[in-house]
């Protein structure tokens, strides 16, 4: 099932999501195929619950769609996701979001983290990452933080940005999947 995709201004986007109950009564596994599924039909290569309007900590990453080397191989489901640690230079890259379309900026991340999350099947995994790895997983952790790229941004650029979220939030934007935007006009 593809579900719509909620925009910038949305309040779940600014919530800090709950971690999953593993005994509870979601359906992991059909909401994981559900997540790629939404993903995949918006080219995303990665895509957080609260960005389907659900308050879990929960996101999913595919890379290979792209032709990045790094991520083209890189697939997996997180769970209860904590960073444990993040270190290393600060980088720039241009990022986008799939509930921000049409913005695209650099963001500086340190380059290396170590998380501990659970895939799927409820194994539980301590691993590192680094470069566009640890990038990918930065953005999509910082969703289920309730935080935004385009909260790092400088406070120019987030004044020079202001019309164009707000056109977002009222879904003046050209997209081409669905999403759901949080004011009605
Ligand atoms: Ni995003």
């Amino acid at each position: 099932m593809i579900y719509p995709i909620v925009a910038y201004g949305d309040p779940v986007l600014r919530k800090v999501a709950q971690d999953i109950d593993k005994e509870g009564t979601t359906d992991i596994k059909k909401l994981v195929d559900d997540m790629f599924e939404t993903m995949h039909a918006a080219n995303g290569i990665g895509l957080a619950a609260p960005q389907i309007g659900m308050n879990l900590r929960l996101f999913v990453i595919d890379g290979s769609e792209t032709e990045d080397e790094e991520i083209k191989n890189f697939k997996q489901v997180f769970i209860n996701a904590q960073i444990l640690n993040e270190e290393g230079d600060k980088w720039a890259f241009e990022e986008g979001c799939l509930s921000i379309p049409s913005i695209r900026e650099d963001v500086m991340r340190p380059s290396k983290l170590r998380i501990r999350y659970y895939d799927a099947d409820w194994n539980l995994h301590e691993e590192e990452y680094s470069g566009m790895m640890a990038r990918v997983i930065q953005h999509e952790y910082d969703h289920i933080q309730g935080v935004l790229f385009i909260d790092y941004l400088s406070g120019l650029r987030k004044r020079l940005l202001k019309g164009k979220l707000n056109n977002i939030s009222k879904g003046d934007v050209k997209v081409d999947y669905r999403m759901k935007f949080p004011i009605k006009k």
